[in-house]
């Protein structure tokens, strides 16, 4: 048996509208908090949609009992986003601002094309000022296993050129990456499909598209030494599951939506591999203790979670309309679940 005390999950897709009122029990029940992504499809680049998004999310939250429940909020980096904008979001209580680079995955048409120009250059200062966290989905535009490492030469102009500001990788997927946390300002998140597949997953024996995000899956050597790292509870990382509900019919048709929907498994399957590694003592840094620190997160509501060593199997798909959602490891049998609250 092992207590989680306030899991807080700092990197999901909720959506909206029926997916959200499917997927947010999965989180809401289990998790003190989670950073909801601004990607939707209007992207949030301002202050009143956030709030807008922050009710629909508390109300869902309540309909669907989960008791204690904080919703942290980001605003999306947009090149019409101006420093008034950044200001009053930040006294309304928000304050990560999340940078897509243009196109580079899901709801990304409006992000940012040039990102170290003197005008974003200047947003970063704004929002280093006002004490803002800068978030980014660090990927280039190159050879898709490349982009990652690629964009390290960005993370790495933003974190001399400024200091004070709190710099996210997030979903860490290339070892490469690691280096990049010897800059005193530049932290990360570690999702659970980036220590537990590779690419051989994705395309190793058949298509796979319900194992597609971004950035993809790589080597074993990669997964290997991003575990490691997350096994570690290094006070640099935090636990962002990057749960990316799509539609079946999206999976399969439009090209193959990248997004992994890994909500309903997380803190099960988190036991499973800190057990295994013989880790378990440092799961609670993992899934709390480091991102309340980076975070500074105050007030997170309290939320005891117990999960015992007793078979659960997960669910084949959730079904939304006429169409389903398939999530990670459906019909897969694990040796951890949630003590029933
Ligand atoms: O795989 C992904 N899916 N990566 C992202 O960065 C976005 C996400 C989504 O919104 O579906
Ligand atoms: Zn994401």
């Amino acid at each position: 048996m092992i207590t989680l005390q306030n899991p807080l999950d700092m990197h999901i897709h909720l959506r909206e509208g029926e997916i959200l009122k499917s997927v947010l029990n999965f989180s809401a029940k289990y998790f003190s908090g989670v950073l909801a992504m601004p990607n939707l499809k209007i992207p949030l680049d301002d202050t009143n949609s956030i709030l807008k998004y922050k009710k629909e999310i508390e109300n869902t939250a309540k309909e669907l009992n989960c008791g204690n429940f904080m919703p942290i909020m980001s605003i999306y980096l947009s090149e019409s986003l101006n420093k008034n904008e950044l200001i009053k979001a930040k006294k309304e209580g928000i304050k990560i601002l999340k940078l897509y680079p243009k196109g580079a995955t899901t709801g990304s048409e409006n992000g940012i094309s040039e990102i170290l120009n003197q005008k974003i250059c200047d947003i970063f200062e704004i929002a280093q000022d006002l004490g803002f966290i800068l978030s980014i989905h660090g990927e280039s535009n190159g050879f898709s296993l490349e982009r990652e490492f690629e964009f390290g030469e960005i993370f790495r102009e933003i974190a001399i050129n400024f200091p004070r500001l709190k710099i996210i990788m997030e979903h860490l997927s290339d070892r490469r990456s690691i280096d990049l946390l010897k800059y005193d300002n530049i932290f990360a998140t570690i999702t659970l499909h980036h220590i537990t597949m590779s690419l051989d997953d994705v395309l190793g024996s058949g298509l796979n598209p319900h194992y597609f995000c971004k950035p993809i899956l790589k080597t074993k050597k990669d997964r290997d030494a991003l575990l490691n790292l997350a096994l570690s509870g290094d006070e640099k990382i935090s636990f962002g599951s990057d749960s990316a509900p799509h539609l079946e019919s999206n999976k399969l048709k439009q090209n193959g939506a990248a997004g992994i929907f890994s909500a309903p498994i997380l803190l099960p399957k988190l036991c499973e591999i800190f057990e295994k590694h013989k880790k378990l003592e440092n799961l609670q840094k993992f899934i709390s203790d480091n991102a309340r620190k980076i975070y500074d997160l105050q007030n997170i509501p309290n939320k005891t979670i117990t999960l015992i060593k007793e078979s659960f199997k997960v669910q084949d798909f959730i079904v939304i309309g006429d169409d389903r959602i398939i999530p990670l490891l459906a019909g897969k049998s694990l040796s951890w679940r949630i003590k029933d609250l």
